[in-house]
């Protein structure tokens, strides 16, 4: 079986360091290897929360910028807008006979989205894995690269998928996840218990992608750590989680295994760490930032991309659309 693998990012804010770190990387990682690979601008996923219309176009192309010049070639890879392949909700309001509602009640990114209002939440952010089983299904895809909270959203895919065919037959092969980005969970700089997420009310939990060198000096400075120095082993990371954390994101970002990121610090005070990890993240940050911008500054091109990336998706997933249908039995 040939891979094809397919991942998404919702156009909601600006990226951030856990979703370079935890997915984003190992898209390039992959793309390299020579897979087949589709990336998408999960925009229907983004109305799902409250979006403002006037900049859902521009966000849409500003996360294909970040893709481009994270390291996503869009001659390798086919980068494409998820609204602009109808088989996507298509395919979606034909899982979603299948889906059972007990399955996704224990969804956790539900629950935390909902929050305790989860009357008033929209249907559409209920059924939100279940479109994001229909991304991943409408192309018959057969690895998704993604952080470790997708991981449930993931097990409801091939879980949907396995009913399909059971009912109606052999149609879609099991998804693997790839939780193996260099960090699949970065969590936030104010909280090492929490995830940084676009959503956090402080801006100061997380690096954006387009912070200048002055904003990742002064958030990885206030970020919060531990009283003790720097340990000499991984053993001692226990209990501290914002200390393995920031270990965690200075060994992704240098390409390097935690180990030796602890040797290169063990007994060192955070005052000496954090220094070298603003540096190193600017270091990093700071070409994929330049070349946002000058991606940005020419939107007929990334538009252009954009299209020809919908061609293609629009063409595969019509396939699989008439096939699940036929399987259905519809008319025709
Ligand atoms: P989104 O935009 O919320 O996140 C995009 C990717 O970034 C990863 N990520 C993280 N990884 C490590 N640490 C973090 N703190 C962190 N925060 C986010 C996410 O796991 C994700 O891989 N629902 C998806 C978008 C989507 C999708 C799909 C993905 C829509 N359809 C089909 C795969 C396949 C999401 O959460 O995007």
């Amino acid at each position: 079986m040939t891979k094809r693998i397919l991942s998404g990012m919702q156009p909601t804010n600006n990226l951030h360091l856990g979703n370079y770190l935890g997915a984003l990387k190992n898209w390039i990682k992959l793309q390299n290897e020579g897979a087949e690979c589709l990336y998408m601008v999960a925009d229907l996923h983004a109305i799902t929360a409250n979006h403002d219309p006037k900049a859902l176009a521009k966000s849409t192309r500003e996360i294909a910028a970040a893709f481009i010049a994270s390291g996503i070639d869009p001659a390798k890879s086919k980068i494409f807008v998820q609204s602009a392949v109808p088989g996507h909700s298509e395919l979606m309001w034909l899982l979603a006979t299948i889906a059972q509602l007990g399955k996704l009640e224990r969804m956790t990114q539900f629950k935390d989205k909902a929050g305790k209002n989860a009357e008033r939440a929209g249907l559409g952010l209920f059924a939100y894995p279940v479109l994001m089983a229909a991304d991943i299904l409408v192309y018959k895809a057969t690895h998704v690269p993604v952080g470790e909270d997708q991981k449930q959203h993931l097990e409801l895919t091939r879980d949907v998928a396995a009913t399909f065919n059971k009912n109606f037959g052999e149609t879609f092969p099991l998804p693997e996840p790839f939780i193996t980005g260099p960090a699949p969970r970065v969590m936030s700089l104010r909280d090492g218990t929490k995830k940084m997420s676009k959503s956090d009310e402080s801006d100061y939990s997380r690096i954006n992608l387009t912070d200048d060198a002055d904003a990742i000096a002064k958030k990885v400075k206030k970020a919060t750590s531990d009283p003790h120095d720097l340990p000499g082993s991984k053993a001692e990371l226990e209990g501290r989680a914002e200390a393995a954390n920031l270990l965690t994101i200075y060994s992704a970002l240098a390409d390097q295994d935690i180990e030796k990121t602890i040797n290169e610090f063990a007994g060192k005070q955070f005052s000496a760490f954090k220094p070298a990890l603003a540096d190193l993240a600017v270091a990093k940050l700071a070409p994929i930032t330049k070349r946002m911008t000058e991606l940005m500054a020419d939107p007929a091109q990334i538009d252009a991309y954009l299209e020809r990336g919908n061609e293609h998706a629009r063409g595969l997933s019509e396939k699989t659309v008439a096939e699940a249908r036929e399987k259905m039995g519809f008319w025709k």
